[in-house]
C-alpha cells in the first residue's frame, strides 16, 4: 500500500476532515496521487446533505470497481460514513472500510487493520481532542489559504436538515489553540484563514483562555478581535446562523480591516410560515433587520445565502415571499436547492408536496432572478480596484491568475508566477458571470 486517491464532496468541513486525513496519511509514508488509476486505496469523503450528494458515493464506488487491473482498497469516511456506519457494507458491495465523522484522527489504523484483517472495518467512534493537529506540515488544499475550524456539529436541529445527526452536537475550540494554529499558519506564509464551522457564531467555548482581554457581546465576536490581533492578512468566516447573527460581529470588521468584507448568512425562506416549519428560530423581520445593519456598513460588505425551494406545504405565496427577499436583499450569491427529504430527520414525516416540476420551475425563476441581481452586482466592480489573493493559475486560461477579492469574489488578471501567494490590487475591467476580470494596478 503506497499510492491513495482521496476524493471529497460535500463542505468546508469536509474539506477540513480531508486535509486531516491526507496530513496523516504523510506521516505514516502514504503518497496521495492524481491518478486515480495508479492507486492503491481509494479514500471517499462523503456528504449526506441532499440525495443527489449521497448518490455520489454509489456511482463512484461502481466506477472504482469497475476499473481495470488490481483492484484499490475502498473506504469511505465523512457524513454517509457516520450515518449508515456497517449497513453500508450490505448496501454496497466492496467497500473495505468505514470512517466516521468523528473517527478521521484514526485514518492509519483503518487502513492497518484492513490490511491485516480483511474487509469489514468501522469505526465512528467519539472524535478525540486533535489540538495538538501540527499545522506546521499539514496538506492543505491551498498554499495561501487555510481553513481552521472553530467549531464542530450542529445543535440546532432545523427540520429537513441531516448534519445535526452525522456531525453530532456542537463543539467549539478553544481560543487559546485557534490563535496558536492561526500564527503558526502566519509563520507558514498563509495570508488568509477562514475560520470555519455549520455556524461559526454559535462559537461558546468551555474555557476563556485566548480570549481574555478583548471585548465583544459575545465569544464570536471576541474570537475575531482575537484572531484580527494575530495581525494575520486576512480573515474570513463561515457559515453564521441568522439567530445568533448580532450587530457586534460587523462592528468587528469595521475595527479591523483584516476582518474581511464578506458575511454568508443563510435565509432558507422568505415566508414566516415556511421558516417556522423549517424550524430556523429567525423571521423575515428579524432577519433584515440584520441585514440593514451588514449592508449600512462602510465596509461595503458582500451579502450570501442558501435557499431551500419546494420546503413541505411551500405554496405559490410563500415563493413570490422568498422572491421578494431576493429583491429587498441583493444578494452577491446564492446558493439555491431544491428541498431533498431526508431520512430520519423532522420534516421526512411532512408531506412532500412540491411536485418535482414545480420545484425545478421555482428553482428556475429564483435562479433567473438572482443572476440579473448578481450581474447587476459585479457591474458595480467595473471601475474600481479590488485586493485580491493570487491563488492559483487560472484553469480556462492558463496566462492568467485567479484569486478571491476581500469579499470573496473570483477575480481573474494576467500575472506571472512570481505574483502567486501575494495580494494584488486589481482594477477590474470586465464583469463575467460569476466572477470578475481586471489588471493588476
Ligand atoms: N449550517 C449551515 C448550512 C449547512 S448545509 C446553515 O445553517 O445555514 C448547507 C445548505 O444546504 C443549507 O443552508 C441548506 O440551504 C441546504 N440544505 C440542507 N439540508 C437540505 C435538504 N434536506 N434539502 C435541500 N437543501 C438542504
Ligand atoms: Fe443544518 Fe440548520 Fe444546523 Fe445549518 S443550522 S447545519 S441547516 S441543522
Ligand atoms: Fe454534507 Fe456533511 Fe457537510 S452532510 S454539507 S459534508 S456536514
Amino acid at each position: 500500500m503506497k499510492k491513495v486517491y482521496l476524493e471529497t464532496f460535500g463542505c468546508q468541513m469536509n474539506v477540513s476532515d480531508s486535509e486531516r486525513v491526507a496530513t496523516s496519511l504523510a506521516a505514516e509514508g502514504l503518497e496521495l496521487v492524481e491518478d486515480e488509476l495508479s492507486a492503491d486505496l481509494v479514500l471517499i469523503n462523503t456528504c449526506s446533505v441532499r440525495e443527489k450528494a449521497e448518490q455520489k458515493l454509489y456511482t463512484r464506488v461502481g466506477e472504482v470497481k469497475l476499473r481495470e487491473g488490481t483492484k484499490p482498497v475502498i473506504g469511505v469516511m465523512g457524513c454517509v460514513a457516520q450515518l449508515e456506519g456497517e449497513t453500508l457494507f450490505k448496501k454496497i458491495n466492496g467497500i473495505d472500510f468505514v470512517l466516521g465523522t468523528r473517527a478521521v484522527g484514526r485514518v492509519n489504523e483503518a487502513i492497518r487493520k484492513v490490511l491485516s484483517d480483511g474487509p469489514g472495518y468501522a469505526d465512528l467512534g467519539e472524535r478525540e481532542a486533535d489540538y495538538d493537529w501540527s499545522v506546521a506540515d499539514a496538506q492543505r488544499h491551498s498554499r495561501s489559504v487555510a481553513f481552521v475550524p472553530i467549531i464542530e456539529g450542529c445543535n440546532k436541529f432545523c427540520t429537513y436538515c441531516i448534519v445535526p445527526f452525522s456531525r453530532g452536537r456542537e463543539t467549539s475550540l478553544p481560543a487559546s489553540e485557534i490563535i496558536r494554529q492561526v500564527l503558526e499558519l502566519k509563520r507558514n506564509g498563509v495570508k488568509e484563514v477562514h475560520l470555519i464551522g455549520q455556524n461559526v457564531n454559535s462559537y461558546r467555548p468551555s474555557t476563556e483562555s485566548g480570549l481574555e482581554g478583548f471585548k465583544g457581546s459575545s465569544p464570536f465576536s471576541r474570537l475575531l478581535r482575537a484572531v484580527a490581533a494575530t495581525g494575520i492578512e486576512r480573515i474570513k468566516f463561515n457559515t453564521s446562523f441568522p439567530r445568533d447573527f448580532n450587530a457586534d460581529i460587523v462592528e468587528a470588521i469595521e475595527e479591523n480591516e483584516n476582518l474581511c468584507n464578506w458575511v454568508h448568512l443563510p435565509v432558507q425562506s422568505g415566508s414566516n410560515k415556511v421558516l417556522k416549519d423549517m424550524r430556523r428560530l429567525h423571521t423575515v423581520e428579524s432577519y433584515k433587520k440584520k441585514i440593514d445593519r451588514i449592508k449600512a456598513s462602510p465596509r461595503n460588505i458582500a451579502l450570501t445565502t442558501d435557499i431551500i425551494v419546494g420546503f413541505p406545504g411551500e405554496t405559490i405565496e410563500d415563493f413570490e415571499q422568498t422572491m421578494g427577499l431576493f429583491e429587498y436583499s441583493e444578494y452577491a450569491t446564492a446558493y439555491i436547492f431544491k428541498y431533498s427529504p431526508r431520512p430520519d430527520t423532522p420534516a421526512y414525516a411532512m408531506r412532500d408536496d412540491v411536485s418535482p416540476e414545480e420545484k425545478t420551475r421555482r428553482f428556475l425563476e429564483l435562479e433567473r432572478v438572482q443572476k440579473h441581481l448578481q450581474a447587476k452586482h459585479l457591474e458595480g466592480y467595473i471601475g474600481r480596484t479590488v485586493s485580491v489573493l493570487a491563488e492559483k493559475r487560472s484553469a480556462k486560461s492558463p496566462s492568467d491568475l485567479s484569486g478571491h477579492s476581500t469579499c470573496h469574489r473570483v477575480v481573474n488578471f494576467p500575472g506571472s508566477d512570481g505574483m502567486l501567494g501575494s495580494i494584488v490590487d486589481v482594477r477590474i475591467t470586465q464583469a463575467k458571470a460569476n466572477s470578475l476580470y481586471g489588471e493588476v494596478v
